[in-house]
């Protein structure tokens, strides 16, 4: 027999068209996007999504991190809102979908409710988080792990991005610093609806992933220190070389990566050679070591291997070492209650499903901290993200999104 409210759904092509012309904004070279975050083309992409939250009568609340918090009032002045949420902000060559999907699924459930003639008891928040990638300023999920109390604002604001400018400065530069202290919201509940960003859910052709947990991470930046010196005329003993040093620390990572199977990662995503000519012998070598796992054992103790193997490494070179952690958050696990809640949704509305734990971090394992939260994943083809060829179908997007309208009608009460 059908349950009650199974026809409710939201609008596929809405959602859809929404998500297409928010990527016309910041993109990127290869049909993706390129909208970093506190760049120009983020500022636009708020503005954007400002201006579709003020035609669905959302009032907006944006913090001193640049979050922003867009309100649909419920009945209930005293109860506490629902949020959900994800981030706008993308990889230098990301998808249209990491993040997005997220955001304007929140938005689209507003939208949904609207067309439906629905209240709320509890007020629905749809949040926009600021600097969830990472990849401008590390670590990644910044501004909300200042909202959960785990990162100082201060040292948020002292974030320097590559070129040597900061979180603080580029905040205000684009315009968005709120006036709201940071944190001092208090959630009912937070969902975070997500692409997988792996492959499992499209192997497993499942529509839904349950998401019960996230794996952990650590990203442990290296400043090697070896001798500027000529690539063709210094003999092969006199070298000083940071380079080597930092290949050999790669290999080492793949190696306690493997010594780890199943349930373990770890590599290089970023480098750089100083002064990086083809000519020069490295000086100085800066890379940030990523290892991620659900276990919290096995992650601390690759942690523990690197940085007790990569000196070796170094010393036997004559390769200066330095390493500082400059991401972490251990696994998470999920609310039980909120993770039932999308369970009986997804069966409810019919769609197949399973129980999966986050291979990436999101804000959600931050505001775990501070409130109920879980989050809802949608398959993405050939579990490709962080990629420009990043992809899903408007069915997929509009599967997780009906998931997160029954997940939120249910947390947050219909009104008498
Ligand atoms: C965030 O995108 C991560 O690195 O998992
Ligand atoms: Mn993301
Ligand atoms: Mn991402």
């Amino acid at each position: 027999m059908a349950a009650p409210g199974e026809n409710m759904r939201v609008n596929a092509d809405r959602l859809w068209d929404s998500l297409m012309d928010m990527a016309k904004i910041g993109p990127g070279i290869a049909g993706g996007n390129n909208r970093q975050t506190l760049t120009d083309s983020d500022a636009e992409g708020r503005r954007l999504f400002q201006k579709w939250c003020d035609d669905a009568g959302l009032t907006m609340g944006v913090d001193t991190m640049g979050n922003m918090f867009m309100t649909r009032a419920g009945e209930d002045p005293e109860a506490l809102p629902v949020y959900v949420g994800s981030h706008l902000d993308t990889q230098p060559t990301g998808g249209k979908y990491d993040g997005v999907l997220g955001v304007l699924s929140g938005l689209e459930v507003i939208r949904s409710l609207n067309d439906l003639g629905i209240r709320t008891r509890h007020p629905i928040v749809v949040t926009n988080w600021t600097n969830e990638e990472g990849a401008r300023f590390a670590p990644a999920m910044l501004a909300s792990g200042v909202f959960a109390g785990v990162h100082s604002q201060d040292y948020a604001y002292g974030r320097k991005d590559p070129e040597g400018k900061t979180f603080g400065e580029e905040l205000k530069r684009i315009g968005w610093i709120g006036n709201e202290e940071v944190g001092a919201r208090r959630m009912h509940a937070y969902f975070e609806y997500h692409i997988e960003q792996g492959p499992i859910l499209e192997a497993e052709k499942k529509d839904i992933g349950v998401v019960t947990h996230c794996q952990g991470l650590w990203w442990l930046e290296f400043t090697l220190t070896g001798r500027e010196a000529h690539t063709g005329s210094t003999p092969m003993n006199l070298r000083v070389n940071a380079g080597l040093a930092m290949a050999r620390i790669l290999e080492m990572v793949q190696a306690v990566a493997m010594e780890n199977q199943p349930g373990a990662v770890g590599g290089v995503g970023q480098v750089f050679f100083s002064p990086n000519s083809r000519n020069v012998l490295p000086g100085k070598v800066v890379f940030t070591v990523d290892i991620r796992s659900p276990d919290q054992k096995k992650l601390d103790g690759m942690r523990a291997r690197i940085e007790a193997e990569a000196p070796k490494i170094c010393e036997a070179l004559g390769v200066g070492c330095s390493v500082e952690a400059v991401g972490h958050f251990d696994p998470v696990t999920f609310d039980p209650t909120l993770v039932a809640t999308v369970r009986k949704a997804a069966e409810d509305l019919g769609y197949s499903h399973m129980n999966i734990i986050s291979g990436a971090g999101h804000d959600a394992c931050w505001a775990a901290k501070v409130a109920p939260a879980t989050m809802i994943m949608c398959p993405c083809v050939n579990g490709l993200s962080h990629n420009e060829a990043e992809d899903i179908s408007k069915e997929w997007a509009a599967a997780g999104a009906d998931v997160l309208l029954h997940a939120v009608i249910e947390t947050a009460g219909i009104a008498e």
